[in-house]
């Protein structure tokens, strides 16, 4: 019992401590140059379905919920966001070349198609990017105009 308590207690500090450790989760300003809404012009009800269940983790304009300022999950939550913006980032999309725009489009229709995207674990803490079937179908429409237009 005794070893079991220390454990605990050095558990405790170790928890304490790493609450310390600064992650940084400031947002990069977006340049509406390079924005892909404006870009684009994207129509309002698609940007809100961009804006709730693409953008905390594909954009610079994430909005990080309470649990992710608790270390370790902060870790693993900035983690997600700095993958996701690493593949794909719409605040940063003019600076992608055109053999990436259209890959980044095919994949993008590939992955809500398949359920992929949103991230399964990401839709249980935010019921609100659990996309309705319509929604899905208005996302990847739009994604195919886009790419049947050729000017992306
Ligand atoms: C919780 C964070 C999160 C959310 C929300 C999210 N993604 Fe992702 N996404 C990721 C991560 C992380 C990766 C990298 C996957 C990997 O490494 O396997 C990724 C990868 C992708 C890729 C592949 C990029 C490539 O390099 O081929 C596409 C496309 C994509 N996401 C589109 C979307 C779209 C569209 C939405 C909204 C409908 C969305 N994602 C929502 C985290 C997220």
């Amino acid at each position: 019992m005794k070893t079991f308590l220390k454990i605990f207690y050095w558990f405790l500090i170790v928890i304490a401590l790493i609450q310390f450790i600064p992650v940084d989760r400031t947002n990069k300003p977006v340049d509406q140059k390079i924005n892909f809404v404006t870009v684009f012009q994207t129509p309002n009800n698609v940007q809100e379905i961009l804006k709730k269940a693409c953008y905390d983790c594909h954009s610079n304009e994430t909005v990080y919920p309470k649990y992710a300022y608790v270390a370790p999950i902060s870790w693993s939550i900035k983690h997600h966001i700095n993958k996701g913006r690493e593949h794909l980032n719409f605040s940063e999309w003019g600076t992608y070349n055109q053999d990436l725009k259209k890959s980044m489009l095919d994949n993008s229709v590939k992955s809500i198609k398949g359920y992929v995207m949103p991230m399964p674990g990401y839709i249980a803490q935010h019921p609100e990017a659990n996309l309705t079937k319509a929604e899905r179908v208005l996302l990847v429409n739009y994604f195919e105009e886009i790419l049947k237009s050729g000017s992306y």
